[in-house]
């Protein structure tokens, strides 16, 4: 099966950096770009993918925001919903972040789900990932969708669980997806991802969403290349 490798640029950098950062990956295939919302025409039209980073839960008018039909009419093909910092930044909520999916699948852009516990949740980690499943995926199809497990301690921490926790937490989360669905579901692994720990990483997962070390061009082409080999 085909790895997923998306990178999640966040507001890292800035207009000089970025376009230094499109020249190096000017050659990249199979792999989707999540840019900062101001900078996506300019990855648009190349041969990998462009997701954005969030959109909004409705159709309304509201300052500020960009809604799924937008992202779809640009050429975005998918978009993160329920990243962590959007859940603790803004308080979105399980019932928010579902919301967010059905617009999103509605004008049919593909969805990222970013499920994960907090430090203090580790213990009763599988519970709290059961609930966000099923408040998030509530009355969706899951054809276009795949899950980002993402531990909220591991992310830009530098800290990763064990490959045992990665390996027994990602499949815990497809087989609560498969008890409540009966549907096989794609899920990656985020949070500190770099290119000393991709390769034992990938062969646990189904694809990485990967932050920091994707904005440094160098090591984003590092991570692929092990994916590859
Ligand atoms: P990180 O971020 O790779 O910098 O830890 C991952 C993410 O937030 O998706």
């Amino acid at each position: 099966m085909e790895k997923l490798i998306i990178g999640n640029l966040k507001n890292y950098m800035n207009f000089s950096e970025t376009i230094n950062y499109l020249k190096q990956i000017e050659d990249l295939d199979n792999v989707i770009i999540c840019p900062s919302n101001i900078y996506i025409p300019y990855f648009l039209n190349k041969k990998y993918k462009v997701g954005i980073q969030n959109i909004l839960e409705n159709d309304k008018t509201c300052t500020g925001e960009i809604s799924a039909k937008q992202a779809k009419s640009l050429g975005i093909d998918y978009t993160i919903v329920g990243h962590s910092e959007r859940r603790i930044n803004f308080n979105e909520t399980n019932n928010i972040v579902n919301s967010k999916i059905k617009e999103a699948l509605k004008e049919k852009l593909d969805v990222i789900l970013c499920i994960g516990e907090k430090l203090e949740e580790k213990d009763n980690a599988i519970q709290i990932l059961e609930n966000q499943i099923t408040e998030c995926l509530k009355d969706t199809e899951l054809d276009n969708i795949v899950i980002a497990y993402e531990p909220v301690w591991a992310i830009g921490t530098g800290i990763i669980p064990t490959l045992e926790e990665i390996e027994k937490i990602t499949k815990n989360i497809k087989d609560i997806v498969k008890k409540i669905y009966n549907k096989e579901i794609k899920v990656l692994y985020g949070g500190s991802v770099n290119s000393s720990n991709i390769k034992e990483i990938i062969e646990l997962t189904d694809g990485v969403l990967i932050g920091k070390a994707s904005t440094d061009a160098v090591e984003f082409l590092k991570i692929i290349e092990v994916v590859n080999s």
